[in-house]
């Protein structure tokens, strides 16, 4: 798998892919996690980013994946969606739990999994990533998951104003499932 991996993705990508791993293992092992499927989930969630947009929009429409208006409007964000179907038919992967964690990496979803969020987190916070408010991310994730993603969300959000960039509906979801429930604490 991380053969075939290499091959795909730039050096830097696969030196990303093989931190996230190792942080969702890790932190697999501190909430309780299935650490084999974390380091798998880890290892493979941009398996769908070595191609090009227009590579990765054709490579939907062979694989039967959805593009609805929200993917159309966040290129960025079709990476997960397609790189599920990736696992899926080209690295063999059948558990729909890594299977999941692959597809919202890039956007999360209201009622997350546990594997899905250490991948959410894991992708942040590996030791390969330098960005303003990285030391604070790594902090929280060793403290409170939840916590965590919501500062994540925070930073990606406000970058994303910054930019203009579009906006999808699950990030928004997700802030407000986070949000909800840690009131209810
Ligand atoms: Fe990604
Ligand atoms: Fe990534």
């Amino acid at each position: 798998m991380e053969e075939k991996l290499k091959e795909i993705l730039s050096e830097k990508r696969f030196r990303h892919s093989l931190g996230v791993a190792k942080e969702a293992k890790r932190l697999a092992k501190l909430y309780g996690a299935d650490e084999e499927k974390a380091y798998t989930a880890g290892l493979l969630h941009d398996c769908a980013k070595g191609y090009s947009i227009e590579e990765q929009i054709k490579l939907c429409d062979k694989l039967n994946v959805k593009l609805d208006e929200s993917l159309r409007i966040c290129p960025p964000v079709i990476h997960g969606f397609l790189g599920a179907e990736v696992a899926k038919k080209e690295y063999g992967i059948s558990d729909d739990e890594i299977l999941q964690s692959i597809k919202y990496h890039t956007v999360g979803r209201a009622g997350m999994s546990l594997l899905e969020k250490i991948i959410y987190i894991a992708d942040m916070t590996e030791e390969n990533r330098d960005f303003d408010g990285v030391d604070e991310l790594r902090g929280a994730v060793n403290r409170d998951l939840n916590e965590a993603l919501l500062i994540s969300i925070e930073q990606q959000f406000k970058l994303q104003f910054k930019r203009r960039s579009t906006l999808h509906p699950n990030m928004i979801d997700m802030w407000n499932d986070l949000v909800l429930k840690s009131r209810k604490e």
